[in-house]
């Protein structure tokens, strides 16, 4: 049996993981490997030049060095600032992952909630997608770190308090009826943002990234043995919490976090 090339996915950190989970539950034919940058973790608060500069690095390194077909950048923050550079650089075809604003404007009737970093809320292709698709619905942005660090914590098993969620996403309360979980950490926290947000309909980008992935490559054959897991995951930096996040990581089918050096 033929065994298919695989599929990239990188992120900051454990984000990426949300829409891994998406596309691996579509395709689940496929092999994986996952890349994070958490030596510059969070991406959120990062200058938009060093964010280029090292997501251009680091992926067309991997690429070169694996037979990777798809390099998913399952990063809002990322994808907003460096998708066309990153598709000059790369020889294969390149998946952003962006806010979900079109699907939530068309949707929403009150208002819609974007919960994303605070360099995605900011970003002009963050205004563009608004203007073209949410013109005439109200937007309202929380732009959060704090949440990407509940989301990297409760990865690793460690408790998080659903007041902290509750206190970030009080200026939301009463204004929306669709919220857009406009960074990949956010899935991971869903049901404690859906709690924070009782009736607010819930967005993300994962299960659309999962149908252009397989629009793109084809429906694979039948599962092959070769394609079983572990996936090889790879950081950029030693991991915090290693053994937590290797046993949380083991359950999603890779192999334990490798550092790259
Ligand atoms: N997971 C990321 C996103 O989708 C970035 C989180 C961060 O590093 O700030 O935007």
């Amino acid at each position: 049996m033929q065994q298919p090339t695989p599929i990239l996915v990188f992120d900051s950190g454990v984000g990426g993981l949300s829409v891994y989970q998406a596309i691996r539950r579509r395709l689940p034919q496929l092999q994986y490997h996952y890349l994070f940058d958490n030596a510059a973790h969070p991406y959120g608060e990062l200058a938009a030049e060093t964010l280029v500069h090292r997501v251009n690095r680091l992926i067309t390194h991997y690429v070169a060095q694996h037979e990777i077909q798809v390099a998913v950048i399952a990063c809002n923050t990322a994808s907003t600032l460096v998708l066309p550079s990153l598709r000059q650089a790369l020889p294969i075809p390149v998946i952003g992952v962006v806010p979900a604003i079109k699907p939530a404007a068309e949707l929403a009737k009150k208002g819609i909630g974007l919960i994303a970093t605070p360099a995605t809320v900011n970003r002009p292709y963050t205004q563009d997608l608004i203007d073209r698709f949410a013109a005439h619905t109200p937007v309202h942005r929380i732009g959060s770190t704090a949440l990407v660090t509940l989301a990297e914590k409760k990865l690793r098993g460690i408790a998080v308090d659903p007041a902290e969620i509750a206190r970030i996403l009080a200026p939301l309360k009463d204004r929306i009826d669709v919220a857009v979980l406009g960074c990949t950490h956010f899935p991971l926290l869903k049901d404690e943002i859906d709690q924070a947000l009782a009736g607010v309909t819930l967005i993300d980008s994962g299960e659309a990234i999962a149908r252009r992935v397989e629009t793109l490559i084809g429906h694979p054959g039948a599962i092959g043995e070769a394609n079983a897991a572990p996936y090889p995951i790879t950081s950029s930096a030693p991991p915090w919490q290693a053994d937590a996040l290797n046993r949380q990581v083991r359950k999603l089918g890779f192999s334990a976090v490798r550092c790259l050096h």
